[in-house]
């Protein structure tokens, strides 16, 4: 018997057994789902001490199934999606372009042209990396449904304040943009020639006031568009988010894709990990044509930021020259193996869980509830539990 046809009859018999999957309700067919989940576990196990996988032809058919641990890290990364498009929606309602397939926003002038300082097409790149995030949330979530399993929704947890600017919806969000401490080492760890984090090195802040305090990204009120100065400091944040959010994509997908089982879910990580290095490679060019600013305070806080000249001393070099927008080589697995340019970081460990853990300290959560945090923690550790089947 074929892999193949042994989960079709397992599922027909779990069928068969509860009456008939039309008859039953929604919540009933989710219970079942996951039963005949856990039970798959056990069948691929057995298959695979029987060696039937040992074709190649037959090796496709793994395609069809889908293990617990696969659903696991699917379903974390389906909360991560949702998460990203919810702060991309934000975004593109008051600086990107507003259409059909991303409905919701007015725009902000003022705020777009603060944007655009760092490339005239930004509305459009916004708006395209919105559109890249829904689709992703949307399909992964699909992916779940059209396998039994149970897709993630978020929607209880939208009780965040919108932005008060003209432009932007006023319904609840998950992710906050305007009390942001940007982590920006992705910078000078892109451009090191010598170092790794997953050999243990860390890394300096390009934009060290921005790592400090709290920053916002959007407009919090249409006060917040009067200052010139204070509303490009507005729009340079938000041009280092861009890539501080899409990096931490970059890193998490290949990090899952060590524990994936099915090769039709590796192929779907491998996918859409893509377009995040896509997304960040862009946003990390752009992030160099931040305008230089000097000790610009944020009238409502008074918390202060400085965007210097990266190209310039004490900055400069290769760990800062704003046109090294491709990663630099750099040690890779060993140092004694050559250098290698690489996405990094991407061991495995702890994959899910410092994601959640890096846009927590972000702060794109301040405000969450703690059953938010206890249900994003949860989805975290089964993804961090998952383990490649052979
Ligand atoms: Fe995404
Ligand atoms: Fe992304």
């Amino acid at each position: 018997m074929t892999k193949e046809k042994l989960v079709l009859t397992a599922s027909s018999a779990t069928t068969t057994q509860s009456g008939g999957e039309g008859a039953e309700s929604p919540s009933r067919n989710a219970v079942k789902r996951r039963s005949f989940l856990k039970g798959l576990g056990v069948a691929v196990a057995a298959l695979s001490a029987g060696s039937l996988l040992a074709t190649a032809a037959e090796a496709t058919q793994r395609s069809g199934i889908i293990t617990v641990g696969d659903v696991a890290i699917l379903r974390f990364l389906a909360a991560a999606e949702i998460l990203e498009t919810d702060l991309w929606q934000q975004y593109n309602e008051l600086g990107g372009i507003q259409d059909s397939e991303v409905p919701g926003g007015s725009g902000s002038p003022a705020y777009t042209s603060a944007i655009e300082f760092l490339d005239a097409d930004m509305a459009q790149y916004i708006h395209d990396n919105t559109e890249d995030e829904l689709t992703h949330e949307v399909f992964i979530n699909a992916y779940l449904v059209s396998k039994g399993a149970e897709p993630v929704n978020l929607d209880k947890f939208r009780t965040l304040p919108s932005s008060q600017a003209t432009g932007a919806q006023q319904i609840g969000r998950l992710t906050n943009l305007m009390q942001l401490t940007v982590d920006t080492t992705w910078w000078t760890r892109y451009r090191s020639r010598t170092q790794n984090p997953d050999l243990g090195d860390t890394f300096a802040q390009a934009i060290p006031t921005l790592a400090v305090g709290q920053h916002t990204a959007i407009p919090r009120t249409d006060e917040d568009l009067e200052s010139k100065n204070f509303l490009q400091a507005i729009g340079n944040t938000a041009g280092f988010h861009f890539a501080t959010i899409e990096q931490g994509g970059s890193s998490l997908y290949p990090k899952l894709a060590q524990r994936v089982t099915s090769l039709e879910v590796l192929r779907i990580v491998l996918s859409i990990g893509g377009t995040e290095i896509m997304h960040f490679q862009t946003w990390s060019d752009k992030a160099g044509n931040a305008k230089v600013l000097t000790n610009v305070v944020d009238p409502v806080t008074g918390v202060t930021v400085t965007f210097p000249d990266l190209n310039s001393p004490p900055f400069g070099g290769e760990d800062f020259q704003t046109n090294l927008i491709m990663p630099e080589p750099t040690a890779f697995l060993s140092r004694k193996l050559p250098a290698c340019s690489i996405i990094r970081p991407t061991q495995t460990r702890g994959a899910a869980m410092g994601a959640l853990n890096a846009l927590t300290a972000d702060g794109l959560f301040i405000g969450q509830s703690k059953e938010f945090f206890r249900f994003m923690r949860t989805l975290a550790i089964e993804a961090d539990l998952a383990l490649r089947e052979s």
